[in-house]
């Protein structure tokens, strides 16, 4: 297991970095296998990161991309986490359509969920129980310390079984569906892009707090993920030894 830690003076940077890294991981997957495969978050702090992947020079047609959560929202909605990515990387950089494998978020979040791991199972060929492996797996982090849609305290975090789950997200008034915690752990690659001066108790919980993923979901995967990188910028890694 190896964790690596890289704080870049500002956001922008920090995303730039994050994209690029993410570019090179997809590109050894692509020199291995006919497919990569890629998981992105939703949030604002990517959206930079969307630009500079949409401009490199990679072979899209064969990156597929799906994602690790979403709002209970229609495609079009602007909090769709599917339409920031449509708008940012993939119409930019012309992805083909049966490349992208959205979370159906228009749908009842129960059914969402069961269809999206389904999607999932049949593309990766996966037989009952067994996880996915992403090649790369983007993760952000909120200031409560959620990632993915794994809220503090919510007992989905213990789940390593299912691929996929629908999440009542009580301070929002929202629903979501967010990937589970055994499919982030399976990840070939995951990479944490966190911004931000909101940020830095969050970061600071999940480095320097007990291991306690239930309080600290961050802590999912960097206790025993293989090969985590985070990007930071200055003020999100302010709190940090
Ligand atoms: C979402 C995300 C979520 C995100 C964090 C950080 O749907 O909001 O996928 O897990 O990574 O909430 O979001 P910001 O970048 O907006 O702070």
């Amino acid at each position: 297991m190896s964790i690596h830690r890289h704080t870049y003076p500002t956001a922008r940077e920090a995303a730039e970095a994050c994209a690029k890294f993410i570019l090179l991981r997809l590109e050894d997957a692509l020199s291995g296998e006919s497919n990569a495969t890629l998981a992105l978050s939703g949030g604002e702090t990517p959206r930079p990161m969307f630009e500079v992947l949409a401009k490199a020079d990679l072979d899209w047609s064969r990156v597929h991309l799906f994602w690790v959560d979403e709002r209970a929202v229609p495609p079009n909605s602007p909090a769709s986490n599917y339409h920031a990515a449509e708008e940012n990387l993939i119409r930019p950089a012309r992805i083909p359509r049966r490349n992208v494998h959205r979370i159906p978020a228009e749908l009842r979040p129960e059914a969402a969920a069961a269809r999206y791991s389904d999607d999932i199972r049949d593309f990766f060929g996966l037989s009952e129980g067994e996880m996915p492996h992403f090649d790369v797996i983007h993760r952000g982090l909120g200031a409560d310390g959620h990632t993915a849609s794994l809220f503090p305290g919510d007992p989905l975090i213990e789940d390593r079984e299912r691929i996929a789950a629908a999440v009542y997200v009580e301070k929002l008034g929202q629903f979501r569906i967010t990937l589970l915690p055994g499919v982030l752990m399976a990840a070939r690659h995951t990479v944490f892009l966190v911004t931000g001066a909101d940020k830095a108790q969050a970061v600071r919980a999940v480095f320097h707090e007990p291991y306690d993923p239930k309080q600290h979901p961050g802590q999912v995967v960097s206790h025993h993920g293989r090969n985590i990188v985070w990007f930071l910028d200055d003020q999100a890694a302010a709190l940090l030894d």
